[in-house]
């Protein structure tokens, strides 16, 4: 089945379930200034989840385009896409779990055929200190209707501890099974509706191999693990609580949410689980081999680039087609970061030029029945692929003659990739990469160096507009700041999570912190703040920062405050990291207008000066770098 197809069976069979259909929402949210682009399904439902009444009724039903900027440099696997469609529907105080649950599996079974075998199930732990109860009434109506094609479905605990053991419903705890706008329970606000929801994955089987060639291979397989066999196609949220101050309460109307990835559906049907070979890239990756003379599959290297173009190129075309062009700013920047990535992904597959147009023209005529507005929007689309291309060859161009003439001279430097990249906007990675072909390297210290010092002089413009409040940007200044967050970070390891920011003032000398803490610190306490900063320092840690929606910002655990001081270009803030971004693990996740260091190395060693009360339930510290 193609997507299309299994779009039209989703739609008719939730509409025979007396759901009203409604068209895709643009990827431009329309009055929603907290977020850059419809993410998901249920972001434009939000007003009628919370209760406002949906002109249309009690159950809604549609596929919703959705853009995740977050996920573009995730973009290479078998997996990742940041454009796609979630088939959607919702219960509005309406139906619940009995029935939401029979007739999703009955969608997945019989209308689109998936065998039940491989079907997997989660669920919600249950959580004591939350006072939510494990989800014992979705486990029954999933064994159920296993039971009606003949399967009997174990429930077991701990399959990310112990693995799958037969089971076939698979109990996890709310990092997993729990959804709300905010994330897990902890991160959400007073008043914000969440609740368990179950997940289906799909398995595409022991026998391709996939966990014993992952980096995963030493720890049991179970479905929520990353190696790529178990696929999750759909999540139906159970929409029941509210967050109070002591835990949470009973909604009075009860949701369902029901969020189904499309494409990763007709992966599942296809029992293929590489996405890019669903036939709705079938016609763009043709293009592409025509374009490029290389054939898909062929060698890792070249199969990323092929997914990076077919991903990037297919949600620029969406993107300019609901009114998004490249720019500097604001949505347009990503639709400018999608072509220009894609574009030198294209050059290394040996494409010509023209090529985006080429790749966009494949994909609307491949969307054309099911979003025709892509055809009238067509010379647009077609002529802004075009002049991005044009206006990133030239910057293309110029940068390799620059390179070259540097190289008639003798070795190109750390310094000369800065300019290369300051003065032309050439990419350093094309610096790096045609040093290498050359047996060389490059000194990206000095490029680091260079960049930093550079930053340090230029901050102006744009990066003003993330000032959080820094009284200058000196270099002490600067570094002072960067122990604020680390400070913060150790406060919270040490005293625990309640302690939040509740004030800063940095001036060259020292800084200044107050936070909500109501007991005086013992000396030990403080000792171990200052050794936690201290090692962190030592580390040499990188420190970088992503823009991000303000939901994604909260999702990946950012601490800080969320106000409207940080809510500029239209709803994203700033979020800085401080630790490796390899591993996807960070010492400190902070919303903040920055500065800050590159690195952590050069700071000097931190240390408490002062402790002491300003308010009630506020403790403040005055520390210093030496
Ligand atoms: N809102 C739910 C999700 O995005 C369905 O996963």
């Amino acid at each position: 089945m193609t997507i299309h197809q299994i779009r039209k069976a989703y739609l008719n069979f939730f509409e025979k379930q007396g759901h009203h259909i409604i068209p895709s929402s643009s990827l431009l949210p329309e009055n929603d200034p907290t977020t850059l682009f419809t993410g998901s399904g249920m972001q434009p439902m939000v007003p009628f989840l919370l209760g406002e009444k949906h002109p249309d009724g009690v159950r809604i039903s549609d596929s919703q385009k959705c853009f995740r900027s977050q996920d573009i440099e995730e973009v290479g696997d078998n997996r990742h896409t940041t454009f796609f469609e979630m088939l959607g529907n919702w219960s509005l105080g309406d139906y619940f779990k009995q029935e939401q649950i029979p007739w999703i599996f009955e969608f997945l079974t019989e209308e689109i055929g998936l065998d039940a075998k491989n079907l997997y199930i989660t669920v919600f732990r249950g959580n004591k200190e939350l006072g939510i109860e494990r989800d014992t009434e979705s486990v029954q109506l999933w064994k159920d209707v296993f039971a009606s094609k003949g399967i009997e479905a174990k429930d077991i605990d701990f399959a990310e501890r112990d693995g799958m053991q037969d089971g076939r419903i698979f109990y996890y705890d709310e990092s997993k099974n729990w959804w709300s706008r905010s994330g897990v329970p902890k991160n959400m606000p007073v008043g914000e509706p969440g609740g368990p929801d179950s997940e289906m994955f799909w398995d595409f089987g022991a026998e391709l191999g996939l966990h014993e060639t992952s980096l995963f291979k030493d720890e049991p397989c179970h479905v929520n693990c990353d190696c790529g066999r178990f696929l999750e196609i759909g999540n139906s949220v159970f929409m029941e609580y509210r967050k109070t101050e002591s835990g949470f309460e009973a909604l009075p109307n009860k949701n369902v949410d029901f969020g189904g990835g499309l494409e990763r559906m007709a992966a599942a049907v296809n029992g293929d689980p590489d996405i890019f070979r669903i036939s709705v890239f079938t016609k763009a990756l043709q293009a592409l081999q025509d374009q490029s003379g290389s054939t898909y599959g062929e060698n890792e290297q070249e199969t990323k680039g092929f997914r990076v173009v077919l991903d990037h190129i297919r949600a620029a075309t969406f993107l300019i087609g609901d009114g998004i062009v490249p720019s500097n700013k604001d949505q347009g920047y990503f639709v400018r970061r999608l072509i220009r990535r894609a574009i030198r992904f294209g050059k290394r597959l040996g494409v010509e030029k023209g090529f985006t147009a080429r790749i966009a023209e494949a994909f609307i005529e491949e969307y054309v029945e099911s979003y025709p507005s892509l055809q009238e929007k067509k010379h647009i689309i077609v002529d802004e692929l075009s002049r991005e291309e044009d206006r990133f060859m030239k910057t293309l161009e110029k940068g390799e003659k620059e390179f070259e003439k540097i190289r008639l001279e003798g070795v190109v430097s750390g310094k000369d990739a800065f300019i290369l990249y300051s003065t032309y906007g050439f990419p350093l990675e094309l610096t790096t990469e045609m040093v290498e072909e050359a047996g060389e390297q490059i000194d990206l210290e000095t490029f680091k160096k260079e960049f930093e010092e550079h930053r340090a002089m230029s901050r102006a413009g744009s990066e003003q507009k993330f000032t959080g409040g820094l009284a200058d940007h000196s270099d002490a200044t600067v570094k002072l700041h960067t122990a604020t967050h680390m400070l913060h970070q150790a406060l919270r390891t040490v005293l625990g999570d309640h302690v939040f920011q509740k004030g800063s003032n940095i001036t060259p000398e020292r800084l200044r912190f107050d936070f909500s803490h109501s007991d005086k610190m013992t000396d030990e306490e403080k000792h171990r703040v200052e050794e936690i900063v201290n090692e962190q320092i030592h580390k040499d840690l990188p420190v970088h920062y992503e823009v991000l929606d303000l939901n994604e910002a909260k999702k990946r655990g950012a601490v800080g405050v969320f106000d409207d001081k940080y809510a500029q270009l239209g709803g994203k803030i700033k979020v800085y990291f401080i630790g490796e971004q390899v591993t996807g693990e960070y010492f400190s996740t902070e919303v903040c207008g920055g500065p800050h260091v590159e690195r952590t190395g050069s700071m000097g060693i931190f240390r408490i000066k002062k402790e002491e009360s300003v308010a009630a339930g506020v403790r403040r510290i005055k520390a210093v770098l030496e």
